[in-house]
């Protein structure tokens, strides 16, 4: 076994357990934040199904920055679509045998690639022409989107450029899951972009990322508007009230 091989087992097995740990605890504490008032943006639902779709909008749509910015909204839900196609296309990489949708997905995965950077390009574009954002952004900002956009353009690289050998990817990532290691293609383009990937793992229960679960904790999302039908009383509240 190369030491490259090594390396980088190490490195994943290491950036799965940050990644999945960090992310359970992550949403363990935010499960736990008191909500001590009713504070949805209206016009809200007045009802819980309600609340399921307002929120569903938001995660497949988007639709508070809609309303708010739209070409923030343009570049924004053109990169996270474009990743959701990417992620959906690298599945292939990880199942053995590769589940009929996965096949039928892949030449849509690409063009998600090139929306992928596209949006992203946009979204730093931003941070640097829009005088209010540029003076915001602070350097975890710009370094988030730098990251995004190494990912993505070095693997349009090893699609376009160079190629790899991706049925040994295949068996290197199959044996790691399998605990039966297999030798990854000694390939630099191929290094860096696992190499940015597990960065990528790493630091996501750390970052501004983490707005992804986060979204679905937000009180002025995921609350009920029904005030004047029900009084609200946080769990802790309920608490005292019994005490008394
Ligand atoms: C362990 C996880 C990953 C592995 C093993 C992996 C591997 C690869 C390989 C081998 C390619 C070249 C595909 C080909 O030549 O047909 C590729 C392409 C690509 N990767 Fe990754 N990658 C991983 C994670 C990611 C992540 C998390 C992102 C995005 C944040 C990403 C973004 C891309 C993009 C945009 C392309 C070009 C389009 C495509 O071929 O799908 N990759 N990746």
């Amino acid at each position: 076994m190369t030491a490259a091989t090594f390396v980088y087992a190490l490195l994943f097995y290491a950036a799965v357990l940050v990644l999945a740990g960090g992310l359970a605890h992550r949403i363990y504490v935010y499960a736990r934040v008191p909500a001590p008032l009713k504070i949805p943006t209206t016009p809200a639902p007045t009802t819980s199904s309600g609340v399921a779709l307002r929120l569903l909008r938001e995660v497949l749509l988007f639709e508070s920055l809609f309303k708010s910015n739209l070409w923030t909204w343009a570049c924004g839900w053109l990169f996270h679509a474009g990743l959701a196609l990417v992620l959906l296309r690298h599945l292939r990489y990880f199942i053995e045998p590769v589940w009929g949708w996965v096949a039928w997905l892949q030449p849509f995965g690409i063009y998600g690639g090139f929306a992928m950077a596209a949006g992203l390009a946009g979204l730093w574009l931003r941070r640097f022409t829009v005088a209010r954002v540029r003076f915001i952004s602070t350097p975890s900002d710009h370094l988030m989107l730098a990251l995004l956009l190494a990912i993505a353009a070095s693997g349009l690289a090893i699609k376009f450029v160079a190629h790899t050998d991706i049925v040994a990817v295949k068996a290197f990532f199959l044996g790691l899951m399998l605990a039966e290691w297999q030798p990854l293609p000694a390939d630099g383009l191929l290094y860096l972009h696992l190499g940015l990937v597990a960065v990528l793992m790493l630091i996501f229960p750390f970052s501004k990322l983490l707005h992804a679960p986060g979204v679905f904790f937000s009180p002025t999302r995921n609350q009920v508007d029904d005030p004047r039908e029900t009084r609200h009383l946080a769990a802790w509240a309920a608490k005292l009230e019994r005490q008394d």
